[in-house]
């Protein structure tokens, strides 16, 4: 196991008075940000604050600390420094991707998206119909929210130039096998997009190794500041066209940046590193085992909480009961329990020292899960954590807040029948449902 002491006192939150006692599970709206993130944020403000790159010390460091942000990542990720680039958000580097490929692919090619997607990794592609680019839908199972490469296979032939699909759901949080679903697509002549936004969290992945074409992630979300990350490997990144100032064209880590980017936050991404660094360094590993540690210890942590889950009538557990295959995302229809409160949704759930915000249906990916009807139950919840609750947080956090040992009347209802649809998040023309945050 991690010692959690040292991870935890790696996060200033966890030594804040105002959050003492209470337990996140929506992990999605981001996770706190390690110490060495905010030292870097705050030097640059303080010392660095000017124009990068450019012949005086405040400038020079500022670059330095930018161009050291990348390589230290692409390091860690197993790419090469110029094929990673930062970006203000995951879906605006998907929406500006979609934008290269809009250009590059011709009317009647076709690109797989998946109704397992966050609509970051498929609105951005579904537009491109409008082009007269066919859409094909990877549809999960909608009794379980698995993926099935199997499935895929039928979708693909030499009209497919594209396949996008999370590295894990963001609702079951089981884990795609990115590197066969990969090879699957490279076999029938199609560039590959993961969205890694909700598997990153818990572990930096080998790019490398998975061997896709594009990886994306959220830094706001693995411990950095508000930044999207994304790798684009070489080879598709020369294929696509310029997207950025005309001046930056044959640069590829600038090429997908059409803005100027976020000096500061770039450069701050490097305590991300330090943090993973560090840990390596205490738990004695390499920084790529890191990972593999962050995996471990979770699947102890999550185990006994998907027997429980398993084992319950009135929940039905969603996704593989074997935690290794998932990351820890846990969801669970309410068999027939749901709760509306004077016919709308709370906008916030909290109790017993769990918060688990609510937002709206066509935007949360309990949505999804009401759509894939993979319950019979109009009700489910997804409490996410990251690796760094103990044991102890964990038992009076996700078991309480999985509604189960709650009092009566106490438990959040995260699903409503006949909700009308959120006016910024219409559904796909297919009917199908990506999910957002
Ligand atoms: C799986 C997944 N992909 C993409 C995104 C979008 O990321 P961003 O907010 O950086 O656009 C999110 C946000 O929650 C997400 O959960």
């Amino acid at each position: 196991m991690l010692d959690l002491e040292f991870v935890r006192g790696q996060f200033p939150a966890f030594a804040e008075p105002s959050l003492e006692g209470w337990a996140f599970f929506e992990n999605a709206g981001g996770s706190y940000t390690c110490q060495p993130v905010i030292d870097r944020l705050t030097r640059f403000y303080h010392q660095r604050k000017v124009q990068p790159y450019a012949p005086y010390p405040a400038s020079e460091a500022g670059g330095a600390e930018m161009d050291e942000a990348r390589s230290r990542l692409a390091g860690l990720l197993g790419v090469e420094t110029d094929e990673l680039s930062f970006g203000p958000s995951t879906t605006q580097n998907t929406y500006v991707l979609a934008q290269a490929f809009r250009q590059r692919m011709m009317p009647g090619e076709a690109i797989v998206v998946t109704n397992q997607d966050h609509e970051a990794n498929s609105g951005p592609w579904r537009r491109l119909a409008d082009d007269g680019i066919e859409i094909r839908e990877w549809k999960i199972d909608p009794e379980t929210g698995h993926l099935d490469p199997a499935a895929l296979e039928k979708l693909l032939d030499e009209k497919v130039r594209l396949v996008c699909f999370p590295h894990c759901s963001n609702v079951v949080g089981e884990i795609n096998p990115v590197r066969e679903i990969t090879a699957l697509a490279h076999a029938a002549g199609a560039w590959v997009c993961v969205d890694g936004v909700s598997y990153a969290p818990h572990g930096f992945p080998d790019v490398g190794e998975l061997g896709c074409d594009i990886y994306l992630f959220s830094a706001y979300k693995t411990y950095g500041p508000h930044q999207g990350i994304m790798v684009m490997r070489r080879a598709l990144g020369e294929a696509l066209p310029n997207q950025a100032h005309f001046f930056n064209g044959d640069t590829l880590y600038k090429k997908f940046t059409p803005a100027g980017p976020d000096h500061a936050q770039v450069a701050a991404s490097a305590g991300m590193v330090d943090y993973i660094e560090a840990l390596a360094a205490h738990e004695g590993v390499a920084p790529r085992e890191v990972a593999g540690l962050m995996h471990a210890h979770e699947v102890t942590l999550m185990q006994p909480l998907l027997d429980f889950l398993g084992n319950r009538n009135s929940v039905r557990l969603l996704g593989p009961r074997d935690a290794a295959h998932r990351a820890p995302t846990v969801a669970v229809a309410l068999q027939g329990r749901q709760r509306r409160r004077r016919g709308r949704w709370r906008s916030t759930g909290s109790w017993q020292g769990a918060a688990i915000s609510t937002r709206c249906a066509r935007c949360r990916p309990w949505a999804s899960i009401r759509r894939w009807a993979c319950c019979g139950s109009p009700s489910c919840i997804t409490p996410r954590s990251t690796r760094w609750k103990s044991s102890s947080r964990r038992s009076t956090g996700c078991c309480d807040a999985g509604g189960l040992t709650l009092p009566r009347g106490r438990y959040l209802s995260a699903g409503q029948q006949g909700k009308p649809p959120c006016q910024s998040h219409p559904p796909s023309s297919s009917g199908s449902a990506a999910t957002c945050g």
